[in-house]
């Protein structure tokens, strides 16, 4: 059995992005593998965050781990901040991090460009992710495709921590869908939906309500040939609906196009809306049966618990191997 781990920031309601990204495919691993998924809050707050907005996301996400069908039966979903080793580990991986690499990621230039204030977590946040990562003697890391960047770099970390200090870390494979890897701005197809995106027209979360979708599946940008085709090049916007339905449906893109042709956009986008609406109802109705109940604080303690156990080991072995603390 391989050991699993993901996480995501709980920075706002996760996108159509995120699920098809990330979520499809935790679902789909947790029946095979040893899966730990987690809501990853120190991350989050790299960037400036209200505190009871942040309180209130760290839940809603929590909520929606188990709604979108994460078993934690099977699973573990637990919290960072509530296991301190997540922190611990991370000083370290960024003791052995260079600035010069570090500088290079992609999502720090995108995240920081023209800003001011910029955090110096910002800069350290892959570090903290490779910590996240080593932690668990994670295998397989399943990812959209933005994260590459932040997977390699963790590769990187453990490989050079293992040839300093020996053979304490395993080093992991990234994980990425085929079909939905990189889910795009409804409003800016070139640029990834993203729950942080200051144009709410752009992305679609997973608690939009059917009116919400059909209004920014309908006002999409897409060109003016009125060929439903997939081409992303010259067609991202058509191509990313495509993308979404296929999905989301799970029929091919080459039965899409030829489900649609000769329709027009007016039809293609009610049937990509209708799509996204029916795949996220029950999705939505267990969320908000789940929000507030008591259910969910017992899934989190005895996640963080396991997840505890787990990461106090390698941390442990960590610690000796670089010589912190007491000599035992
Ligand atoms: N547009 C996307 N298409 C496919 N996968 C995506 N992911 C993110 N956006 C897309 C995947 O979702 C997981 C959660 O990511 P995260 O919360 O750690 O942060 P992120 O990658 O930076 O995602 P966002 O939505 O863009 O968050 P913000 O706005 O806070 O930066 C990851 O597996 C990611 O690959």
């Amino acid at each position: 059995m391989k050991t699993i781990f993901s996480g995501v920031q709980p920075t706002g309601i996760i996108t159509l992005g995120n699920y098809i990204g990330a979520f499809r495919q935790f679902t789909e691993l947790q029946h095979e593998q040893q899966c730990l998924f987690c809501i990853v809050d120190q991350h989050a707050i790299t960037i400036q965050q209200d505190p009871t907005s942040l309180a209130n996301a760290i839940r809603s996400l929590a909520a929606l781990y188990v709604a979108t069908g994460i078993d934690p039966e099977k699973a573990v979903l637990f919290i960072q901040s509530e296991v301190p080793a997540h922190a611990q580990a991370g000083w370290m991986m960024q003791c052995i991090s260079y600035i010069g690499e570090l500088e290079r990621m992609t999502q720090f230039k995108d995240k920081s460009d023209g800003k001011e204030g910029v955090s110096s977590a910002l800069l350290t946040y892959p570090p903290l992710m490779a910590a996240d990562i080593l932690l668990y003697n994670t295998d397989i890391v399943p990812v959209g495709d933005d994260q590459k960047q932040h997977v390699e770099l963790t590769r990187d970390l453990a490989e050079r921590f293992n040839k300093r200090y020996g053979e304490v870390l395993t080093v992991p494979e990234i994980r990425i869908p085929k079909n939905g890897a990189r889910i795009k701005s409804l409003q800016e197809p070139l640029k990834k939906m993203s729950k942080s995106d200051p144009n709410k027209k752009g992305t679609i979360t997973l608690l939009d309500t059917p009116k919400e979708i059909e209004k920014k599946i309908k006002s999409a940008v897409t060109d003016s040939d009125g060929v439903v085709k997939y081409d992303v090049e010259n067609k991202p916007g058509v191509s990313n609906l495509l993308t979404i339905e296929s999905a989301l449906s799970g029929v091919s893109i080459e039965d899409l196009v030829a489900k649609y042709d000769g329709l027009g956009y007016g039809a293609f986008k009610a049937g990509v809306a209708e799509t996204v609406i029916n795949h996220l109802k029950p999705i939505q109705d267990k969320y908000y049966e789940l929000l507030e109940s008591p259910t969910l604080d017992d899934i989190l303690d005895k996640g963080a618990e396991k997840a505890h156990a787990i990461a106090s080991v390698t941390l442990g072995k960590m610690e000796a191997a670089m010589g912190l603390g007491r000599r035992r």
